[in-house]
């Protein structure tokens, strides 16, 4: 099952999937409404796999299959026309996505599946409009989508629980670790995780305790370092639950509680620094600096990888 997937959009999570299920040698459709992005897509593939032929994780030949077993298109039927499974990757936008499902559905038949991979939407929002909301699901992964093994899966009542089954042996093929949640919440589990850091994070600076530089060190060098191998859970287990109810206690009441984007964030985002992909965030990606960051960051995933492994 699942030979031929279709994933939609190419941006910063659609080439990673693409190049996930072409790796696993599986026929992908890449979609996108844009030649630039497909081709900028094209180019990131390319990178990535020569940065694991050069760690010999693929061999050459492995690595020009891979490729090959890329289809990039700018045309929706033709995306759609053998999809299997089709991986919605487009903006965060819900009408975009709306609109996006209409139109898949009147392309393709009722048992093909329409996996999201939204970071927040609940999944009943996105099938509200659908025909046949228990063949959608959602399949959340992580930037870098190739490497990073986490897959959340969200189902609700109403969802195929033989298509929840199927993704799931999908993802063990294809080498990831999935989870599925086994209730519908916004965020799920690691982007709220991930939001409640980025909050706090975001307080600090804005509130001038430290650079940048140093918080980001701050998390690298103590939860980062350990949370690739111990959960917060566990990793309370270790500290001791008694130790970590006095903090309960004293800490969360002192922390950041804001309920709108930051103002540090917004800031960025209206100057258009939108980070690598503008070449200016927090930092500044000067010319290839960015290629070289993503490679960089990458090499060290595929180090990790190797050792979790
Ligand atoms: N960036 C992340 O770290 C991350 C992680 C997990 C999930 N997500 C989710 O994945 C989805 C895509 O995010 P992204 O970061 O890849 O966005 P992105 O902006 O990098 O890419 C979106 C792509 O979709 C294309 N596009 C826009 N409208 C389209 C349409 N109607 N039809 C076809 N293509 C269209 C754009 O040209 C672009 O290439 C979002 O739902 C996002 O929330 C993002």
């Amino acid at each position: 099952m699942f030979q031929h997937i279709a994933v939609l959009g190419a941006g910063v999570m659609g080439h990673g999937i693409a190049q996930l299920f072409a790796q696993a040698k599986k026929d992908v459709q890449l979609y996108d409404m844009y030649p630039s992005s497909l081709e900028k897509a094209k180019k990131s593939i390319k990178n990535s796999i020569s940065m694991l032929i050069e760690k010999g994780l693929l061999t050459k030949e492995e690595g020009e299959q891979s490729l090959n077993r890329i289809h990039f298109t700018t045309e929706l039927p033709t995306a759609l026309k053998q999809a299997e499974l089709i991986i919605e990757a487009i903006p965060e936008v819900i009408e975009m996505k709306w609109e996006m499902y209409q139109k898949i559905e009147e392309l393709v038949g009722s048992e093909v599946i329409i996996a999201s991979n939204t970071s927040a939407f609940p999944l009943t929002l996105l099938h509200e409009h659908s025909k046949y909301p228990e063949r959608f699901i959602i399949m959340h992964f992580f930037n870098p989508a190739q490497l990073v093994p986490l897959v959340e899966i969200v189902k609700v009542d109403v969802t195929n629980e033989q298509i929840v089954n199927a993704i799931e042996k999908l993802m063990f093929e294809v080498g990831k670790s999935p989870v599925v949640l086994q209730k519908e919440v916004p965020g799920f589990i690691a982007n709220r995780l991930q939001f409640a850091v980025i909050r706090e994070a975001l307080w600090l600076f804005e509130n001038n305790v430290a650079s940048a530089e140093d918080i980001d060190i701050a998390m690298k060098e103590s939860l980062g370092f350990r949370y690739a191998f111990i959960g917060p859970l566990e990793s309370m287990d270790f500290g001791g639950l008694d130790t970590m109810d006095y903090i309960c206690n004293n800490l969360l009441p002192k922390l950041s509680d804001v309920k709108e984007t930051p103002h540090a964030l917004q800031t960025l985002v209206e100057k258009g620094k939108l980070g690598v992909k503008t070449g200016e965030g927090f930092y500044t990606y000067d010319g290839e600096k960015a290629v070289e960051k993503i490679k960089k960051r990458d090499d060290l995933f595929v180090e990790l990888l190797k050792l979790k492994s």
